[in-house]
């Protein structure tokens, strides 16, 4: 299939093209298309084939549910059969923006669309082209994040064309997404709201409308955790770079030093922070994220690099771990499942 690459301007989409991805979204064929978070590989929600050609454009497991996307509060009405009432403060706070929200799902979803579980998992992004995309389709947009199963989720125009060219049937293009990691989900489908996966917005942020929020030992990321039932896409593997990623964490005094015993192993890439490069071998490759002070900045850096191909040319990426706070959360969390090991400082 010979995919048609579209490009738009991410803040003024022009909506004489994007009726075109539209039209073939209500046709059942695949889109690409940019969100806040990262680009998603999207069809309607209500026609199961073209569900199932997501399942194998992207080589995932069939009992791996999709997050679909919404453009008014009105289409979360026709998907969910729970009351969503008494989280419209949560909603007002999030939505539109790079939050999931599962809610019991209705009949009109799809089983294919949520692995067979009962609950459906809603986003209402914040990206003009996502939105435009969703209303013009007039239907819920089922996608998950637009890589091949097991890769670091597209976060750039080249990641797509990389991943997913003649395998989706349009691709719009519109630059670099904003965060650059995907969407926080909170389960609310059973009874105490509990995150499932960190996010762009993090606990802290969301303890005024959801003071209850339970925050689960396996959203660290921590492969000890991972065989929680709660979230069907955590046991898989996750984010991986094309050569061996390793963690170093532990005692923050012994973190340089530790990193200077494993590179000294391989021919090896750092991915640091600005305050840390200069403290590594020189002979030592360093690719900076950000600062320790801009942690979204580092956020929205990680897929790049994990995904740049002059960093393959290492034998190894060592990676640097970064404090737990804020979007730190979710960084720590794509950094543990992406490792191949973790050494201990
Ligand atoms: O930012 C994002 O969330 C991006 C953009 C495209 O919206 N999408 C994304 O989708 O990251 P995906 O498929 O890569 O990740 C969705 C995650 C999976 O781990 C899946 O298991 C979980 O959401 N999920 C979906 N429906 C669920 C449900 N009903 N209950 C529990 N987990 C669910
Ligand atoms: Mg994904």
């Amino acid at each position: 299939m010979d995919t048609v690459y579209l490009r738009v301007n991410s803040e003024n989409p022009d909506e004489a093209i994007l009726k075109k991805a539209a039209e073939l979204i209500r046709k059942g064929e695949l889109v690409v298309f940019p969100t806040e978070t990262v680009y998603g590989l999207g069809a309607n929600t209500f026609d199961e084939t073209a569900i199932m050609k997501i399942f194998e454009a992207k080589g995932r497991p069939q009992d791996n549910p999709l997050i679909v996307h919404i453009s008014t509060m009105e289409m979360l009405k026709q998907i969910v059969s729970q009351d969503v009432e008494s989280f419209s403060a949560l909603m007002d706070l999030v939505w539109p923006g790079p939050v999931t929200l599962i809610f019991e799902k209705s009949k009109e979803i799809p089983d294919s669309v949520t692995a067979g579980l009962k609950s459906v998992a809603v986003r209402f992004p914040s990206h003009r082209v996502a939105q435009e995309l969703i209303r013009l389709s007039g239907v819920p947009i089922a996608a998950p994040s637009a890589n091949l199963s097991g890769r670091p989720s597209p976060t750039m125009e080249e990641h797509v064309i990389e991943d997913m060219d003649e395998r989706a049937s349009c691709t719009i293009l519109s630059g670099s997404t904003v965060f650059g990691l995907e969407s926080t989900i909170i389960d609310l489908s059973r009874g105490r709201p509990s995150l499932l996966r960190p996010g762009p917005i993090d606990p802290d942020q969301l303890k005024g409308v959801l003071p209850d929020l339970l925050v689960p030992d396996f959203v660290s990321g921590r492969k000890e955790y991972l065989g929680d039932p709660m979230s069907p896409g955590l046991k898989y593997r996750h984010y991986s770079p094309d050569i061996p990623l390793i963690l170093v964490e532990g005692e923050t005094g012994m973190i340089v030093a530790k990193v200077g015993i494993v590179a000294g192993r391989k021919k090896s890439l750092v991915l640091c922070s600005e305050e840390m490069k200069d403290y590594y071998p020189v002979q030592v490759k360093k690719v900076v994220l950000g600062s320790r002070d801009n942690l979204l900045e580092v956020a929205s850096n990680l897929f790049k690099e994990l995904r740049n191909k002059e960093n393959m040319e290492y034998s190894q990426i060592i990676a640097e771990p970064f404090p737990e706070t804020g979007v730190g959360l979710a960084i720590m969390n794509r950094l543990r499942k992406a490792a191949w090991k973790i050494e201990r400082a």
